[in-house]
């Protein structure tokens, strides 16, 4: 709103006295106002039909039209017309009757610049502060009428994408299981041939074999995959309050169990909570300290911490000093089955952090991975209270 609204205010002058009239109108041409002029009310509302007028001095006493019904008419035209009357000493009261029937001002004749401007002047910042009231409420309903179509679009929109989702959830879990099937009866086949055949087989046949059999094994494992990952979207989630610490000694515990020669230092932050979904939580926590036992395999002295970033206790981090990786890449663990190390280095599908992302996002959080070649990675995901402040969501 830098430019200004009126930028020579227009005025319509009323008089049926024609000298007068046309006085005023040269006055008033000079002082820097865009002037017209009528002497006859009549005429004047058709020139009000026709163009827009900023305001409107009329006089009081004319024959066919009073000033005051002349100016009603106008008004009711324009709402923000603003009309000032022009009357002699003797009939100031019915100057004010004018003003009390919607006038502005009334200017007394016979009238002089010096009386008459400031009066003009005033007239013409209330129509301006009228106008850019008037503009600022058609602005703010735009606002609000744009806002709207915004949020029935997103709402739209996001009703289309979770159908699509679903829709692409259920597409991949149906060929997973489709899938199965055929592979079942690859791997049952060859697994006959290598046995039955296996004496008619030279040692070359029985190579390409064994490969034939850790394919299908490796595609039966993929499958497998892809559905535990289309399985997480799907679940419902139900929130309880959890001790993340506990929940994350506990699988480090059975890490160990599991490989009891390994010694890997821990250190734990203890008392850690958050309202989240239990297996789900598990199922996170489970890849990511899985992740850390793993690629922390060949470190000098391997540890695993798990924290929270003081300033923000809902913010919690995984980390090892393993063999890290090249920060460029971070974003790309997320997407399924991209993985930065080779399978003969460090085994693994590369879906286990994808379902990580999957079950933090589900929570409404962010995960966040941080590393560098040969110093470890730390993966920080945040649990963010439920906005309704309620245990159940989805
Ligand atoms: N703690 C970590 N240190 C170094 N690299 C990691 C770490 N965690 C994940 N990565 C990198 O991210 C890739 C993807 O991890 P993700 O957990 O998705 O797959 P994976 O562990 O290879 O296989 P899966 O989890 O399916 O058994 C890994 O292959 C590895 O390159
Ligand atoms: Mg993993």
């Amino acid at each position: 709103m830098s430019t200004p609204l009126i930028i020579k205010p227009k005025l319509l002058i009323v008089d049926d006295e024609l000298v007068q009239m046309r006085a005023m109108c040269d006055t008033l041409d000079q002082q820097g106002y865009s002037v017209t002029g009528s002497t006859s009310p009549q005429q004047a509302l058709q020139l009000l039909r026709e163009e827009r007028f900023d305001l409107v001095i009329t006089d009081l006493t004319m024959p066919d039209m009073d000033g005051i019904a002349f100016l009603k008419a106008a008004r009711e035209m324009d709402p923000h017309l603003i009309g000032i009357v022009m009357t002699g000493h003797g009939s100031i009261d019915t100057a004010v009757a004018a003003m009390k029937a919607g006038a502005f001002d009334y200017i007394l004749k016979p009238f002089t610049l010096r009386l008459i401007r400031p009066v003009l002047d005033r007239a013409v910042s209330v129509r301006r502060l009228m106008k850019e009231n008037v503009q600022l409420r058609e602005t703010e309903e735009l606002i609000r009428n744009l806002n709207a179509r915004l949020e029935g679009l997103v709402e739209e929109r996001t009703r289309q994408l979770t159908d699509a989702n679903r829709e692409l959830e259920a597409f991949a879990h149906s060929i997973s299981h489709d899938l199965r099937g055929p592979l079942r009866a690859v791997n049952n086949f060859a697994n006959l041939l290598a046995e039955e055949y296996s004496e008619k087989l030279d040692d070359r046949a029985r190579g390409y074999f064994d490969r034939v059999l850790t394919s299908a094994n490796r595609m039966e494992q993929l499958i497998d995959d892809l559905m535990r990952l289309s399985r997480i979207n799907g679940a419902d989630l139900r929130r309880a309050d959890i001790d993340v610490s506990k929940m994350v000694a506990g699988i480090i515990a059975e890490f160990q169990a599991r490989e009891p020669d390994r010694h890997v230092d821990t250190a734990i932050r203890n008392g850690l909570h958050a309202k989240a979904d239990p297996q789900l939580l598990r199922i996170a926590l489970e890849n990511l300290v899985g992740n850390a036992w793993k690629f922390t395999r060949n470190a000098d002295s391997p540890k695993i911490e798990f924290g929270a970033a003081d300033t923000n206790s809902e913010l919690f981090y995984v980390r090892d000093n393993g063999a890290g990786f090249n920060a460029e890449h971070a974003k790309d663990l997320f997407v399924p089955f991209r993985r930065l190390h080779s399978a003969t280095e460090f085994p693994g599908s590369g879906i286990g952090l994808s379902i990580v992302h999957r079950i933090i996002r589900r929570h409404g959080g962010r995960l966040e991975a941080e590393g560098s070649p040969g110093h470890g990675a730390t993966f920080y995901f945040s649990i963010p209270e439920p906005a309704d402040n309620s245990l159940t969501g989805h």
